[in-house]
């Protein structure tokens, strides 16, 4: 007999579930790790007729770990079953990049696949789902104050390079924004971060260092992994998804923000409007977020944001065609 009290469960909704990405996050999922150890979950787990198999296969190690908050996993290739009711959607279903490509090349197949699950959650998902789109390019797909391009793991790669830097642990690291795209334009913003709340600049002299050596290598790190791995990031995408979705749920710390790839109409930084961009956001923790005002700009930072943007823009056009706004050729 249950003599806790449950919240009412909640449907998450998984794709590309049998992954190694989803592999790692299905259990921290389940565990409580994210919703909270009173949240009951049902995870709906959405994958493709290659996939279906090992789909099986992760549905039967979830259930062998008698997770107590897990009271339905559900699983399929069809994404109007899946996704009905879904207050989460995580959609990392996607092509990966592979040695030596790069995220331009997935736009069109990938862009086609977010383009038909964009259709079904507007048919059958919770009207307040909230979207996270993890496959690359993870930017431009379905323009909503609900969806999230996840920059996460390029926040958190920025804030463990800086820390090992400054030779400090990286929780003093704090205030970091990645601007842009989840890509190698994207732009580590070291003007407005700080460490032990002192603007990154004043602690770490070396800022030559800081516009190349390490904003190359936040931009280039997911590529460098897939050289070491033969495959993309799993295990610290997973935990960054995770971060992403505490950010939501949780009240964002005084003073502090994080980021994500959200709808840029109503900026104050002067982004183009309808697209997607990474910028710094705070929660109360309902599950929405606001843009943070107080950043400052400086020349270097301004034009780096404006070729990213230039990217975001282009790559706009080019899946333009499966957003029903018209054709638009690309190299
Ligand atoms: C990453 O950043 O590690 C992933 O987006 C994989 C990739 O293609 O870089």
């Amino acid at each position: 007999e249950e003599t806790k009290s449950w919240k009412k469960m909640v449907n998450i909704a998984v794709s590309g579930a049998a992954g190694m990405i989803a592999n790692h996050l299905l259990f921290k999922l389940a565990a409580g790790e994210v919703l909270g150890p009173d949240q009951p979950i049902a995870l709906k787990l959405l994958g493709s007729e290659r996939s279906l198999q090992a789909l099986e296969g992760v549905a039967m190690e979830l259930e062998d770990s008698l997770f107590p908050l897990l009271r339905e996993v559900k699983i399929g290739i069809n994404p109007y079953e899946l996704f009905e009711d879904a207050e989460w959607a995580l959609l990392i279903g996607a092509k990966p990049r592979g040695p030596g490509m790069e995220r331009a090349g997935l736009l069109d197949i990938n862009g086609q696949i977010f383009a038909e699950q964009g259709k079904a959650l507007n048919a059958v998902a919770s009207r307040n789902v909230k979207v996270i789109v993890v496959g690359n390019p993870c930017n431009t797909n379905i323009p909503a104050k609900n969806f999230h391009a996840l920059t996460r793991l390029d926040e958190n790669r920025a804030k463990c390079q800086l820390a090992l830097k400054a030779g400090v642990f990286y929780d003093k690291v704090s205030n970091m924004t990645i601007w842009g795209n989840h890509s190698t334009t994207q732009v580590p913003d070291f003007l407005n971060a700080r460490i032990n709340g002192l603007p990154v600049k004043e602690v770490i002299k070396d800022h030559k260092w800081l516009e190349e050596g390490f904003t190359e290598t936040i931009q280039k790190r997911g590529g460098l992994l897939i050289k070491k791995w033969g495959r993309s990031s799993a295990a610290s995408t997973s935990v960054s998804i995770v971060d992403a979705m505490k950010s939501l749920v949780t009240p964002t710390p005084e003073g502090d923000w994080f980021s994500s790839g959200v709808y840029t109409n109503g900026n104050p930084y002067g982004i183009a409007e309808d697209i997607v961009f990474s910028m710094p956001c705070r929660s109360k923790g309902d599950g929405d977020y606001e843009l943070v005002k107080d950043v400052i700009f400086d020349d270097y930072l301004r034009k780096r944001i404006a070729k990213t943007e230039q990217e975001l823009l282009a790559e706009k056009k080019c899946v333009a065609h499966l957003t029903g706004e018209g054709i638009a050729f690309c190299d």
